[in-house]
């Protein structure tokens, strides 16, 4: 498996620097977390290539997934405004290894759909909720003011992941996808309700 850099050479413009950040697990273990560059395609082709099917499946809600060049791009290039995504790694320098990436994507001018997947090995750490509070807090700052997201019924992971986060709703009319959504804004008597 090729080695994700810590800090991108020559990042883009408009890179958020500010959403680089050395986190703490409660484990002891500290990450690094950055937003993703296009540089970052081949390791992230090669994650996809090493990546179990039981993990795409829960992520892309299918067997048969097919990164292809544009959608590599459309995963790497991004405005980190209506697009952004959160690389996790070790802290390595030009060595580190990926752990697991958090993405959003706006849906329309208010909602942003987020998705996260974090390797086998490095679950039930903390990992996702922090990257959902980081993704929140960048597209509330985008100016979006609810975050969607989207599971299969039987993942019982991101059931309890999203609704700790404080996503609430989901259709419960025995459909595959469970869809539900946080408040990004307001008063958080309303976020808890929603
Ligand atoms: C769902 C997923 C992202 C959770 O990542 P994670 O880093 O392990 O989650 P966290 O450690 O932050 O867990 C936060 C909370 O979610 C819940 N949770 C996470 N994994 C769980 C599991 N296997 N069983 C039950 N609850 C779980 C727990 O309440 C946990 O808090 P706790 O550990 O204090 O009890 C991860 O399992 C994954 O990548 N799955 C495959 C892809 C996927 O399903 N993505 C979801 C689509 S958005």
């Amino acid at each position: 498996m090729p080695h994700i850099k810590q800090y991108p050479t020559a990042p883009p413009a408009g890179y958020p620097v500010d959403l680089e950040e050395e986190i703490r697990l409660a484990s002891g273990e500290t990450l690094w977390v950055r937003p993703v560059v296009p540089a970052d395609a081949a390791i992230l082709a090669a994650e996809f290539a090493a990546a179990d099917e039981d993990t795409l499946h829960a992520r892309f809600f299918s067997r048969s997934f097919d990164l292809t060049e544009d959608r590599l791009r459309y995963l790497t290039e991004l405005d980190y405004t209506t697009h952004l995504a959160l690389a996790v790694m070790t802290v390595g320098g030009d060595e580190s290894e990926g752990v697991a990436i958090g993405r959003y994507a706006a849906r329309n001018s208010t909602d942003v759909e987020a998705a996260i997947v974090v390797k086998p090995e490095y679950r039930r750490l903390g990992i996702a909720a922090i990257l959902v509070e980081r993704l929140a807090a960048a597209a509330s700052a985008a100016g979006r003011s609810t975050m969607s997201a989207s599971y299969l019924r039987d993942n019982a992971a991101a059931a309890r992941l999203l609704h700790q986060t404080g996503f609430s709703g989901g259709t419960l009319d025995g459909g595959a996808v469970i869809d539900v959504l946080r408040r990004l804004s307001g008063d958080p008597a309303t976020i808890a309700s929603a």
